[in-house]
């Protein structure tokens, strides 16, 4: 035992560390500075380096797009928040599903409550180069640089084999799901955990709707969650977004209905039974605008969808901005949103449309700080 622990640890037969105590014994070595260091986590130290770096690499923890209980505790935004921990428990293939929480847009295919279904596989460097002809010598890492197409230390192979197995696999799994003859889209974008990454987009009723993202996934997750010798790719796909192209819904404010008029439909012999949801007859839109000044400090769009959201629930069926300008002189600037309510299942009245745009005008005065241009 070095001296300069015993010297400093008075109770010299155990090591205390975060309320618990460890016997000593011949292969203690930690030392009294390295103990006192443990639990610092300087990446939670607020305006610190490391917290900042990390800060930024967690765009998805943002309080404007996210649902806080209180400063430690989120509910979760996607279900790539068990990557770690499932690959962590020696996991080398796995689904899972749950419900997700997010401020965000308001339109026909997003709410703010929604689920998830993750994938992730990770492969040897055997498993993914067995099949492939004169493929004993490839190998998965490399010291190299990370260009658009992978990270510095994946192979090229590696990655081609890893993003052609994933692209293959969700594209058979939306075969499987809806069969032939459906128009399906790639697009490239970017996730902080996947590099390369995309989305996939499908036809539905006319437009391109984006229904996963994946990507292969970022080696310092893999290795960190103790998969060092593994390359893998992961994905997210929303369960609503597949649901609605597969039964023709839409409106996703629809599955939250307890109308049996809905719920009944989906009734059948078996999950694989064919079902074309038929809607119940669409009640006519009331549209009504709403204009403002922002307050000078910080106002996130993300906090008024969710004022409208909390007050007009699910009467609303869109916000869209219509107009943003800045007074040339002052420098304020002016948002102008339309708002459309539209109830799935019964017609509204002008008079219940005008409490509510009214209780959302002065509440957006009251809770944002905004001025009102009504
Ligand atoms: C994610 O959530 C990533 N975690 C996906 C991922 C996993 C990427 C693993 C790479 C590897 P995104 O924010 O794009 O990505 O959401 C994934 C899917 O959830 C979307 O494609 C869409 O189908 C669905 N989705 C997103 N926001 C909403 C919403 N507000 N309402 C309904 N569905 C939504
Ligand atoms: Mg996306």
């Amino acid at each position: 035992v070095p001296s300069d622990f015993t010297a400093s640890a008075p109770c010299s037969n155990t090591v205390e560390l975060l309320g618990k105590s460890y016997p000593q014994d011949d292969y203690s070595n930690v030392t009294e500075k390295i103990l006192s260091k443990v639990g610092k986590n300087l990446h939670n130290r607020k305006h610190h380096p490391l917290w900042l770096i990390k800060e930024q690499n967690h765009a998805s923890r943002r309080k404007e797009d996210n649902y806080y209980l209180n400063r430690d505790h989120m509910l979760r935004a996607h279900t790539s928040a068990h990557q770690w921990d499932l690959i962590h428990s020696g996991l080398d293939a796995f689904l899972a599903v749950g419900d997700v929480y997010r401020r965000d847009t308001i339109d026909n295919t997003h709410y703010p409550v929604f689920h998830q279904m993750e994938g992730v596989r990770l492969f040897s460097c055997h498993e993914l180069f067995s099949s492939i002809k004169d493929g004993e010598g490839l190998q998965l890492f490399e010291q190299g640089h990370r260009t658009a197409h992978k990270q510095e230390c994946h192979t090229m192979e590696a990655v081609r084999l890893v993003e052609f197995n994933l692209k293959q696999v969700l594209t058979k799994l939306m075969t499987h799901i809806f069969g032939d003859g459906l128009q399906v889209r790639w697009v490239d974008c970017y996730f902080p955990f996947t590099h390369p990454s995309f989305e996939m987009e499908i036809n539905f009723q006319g437009e391109w709707m984006e229904v996963l993202g994946c990507g292969v996934m970022e080696q310092q997750l893999v290795n960190s969650a103790g998969a060092q010798d593994k390359i893998g790719w992961a994905f997210g796909l929303g369960l609503e977004r597949l649901a609605m192209i597969l039964y023709d819904i839409p409106d996703i404010r629809l599955f939250w209905s307890e109308d049996e008029r809905f719920l009944k439909q989906f009734i059948g012999p078996h999950i694989w039974q064919k079902i074309k949801f038929q809607p119940l007859s669409r009640y006519p839109p009331l549209i009504n605008d709403i204009s403002f000044w922002l307050p000078s400090e910080t106002y996130s769009q993300n906090d008024f969808y969710d004022l409208v959201r909390t007050i007009g629930g699910d009467l609303i069926e869109k916000v869209v901005l219509l107009d943003e300008f800045a007074h040339p002189k002052t420098k304020k600037v002016s948002h102008c949103y339309r708002i459309i309510y539209r109830h799935p299942e019964r017609t509204l009245t002008q008079d219940e449309v005008h409490r509510i745009h009214q209780a959302i005008e002065e509440s957006a005065v009251r809770e944002l700080g905004v001025e009102g241009r009504f």
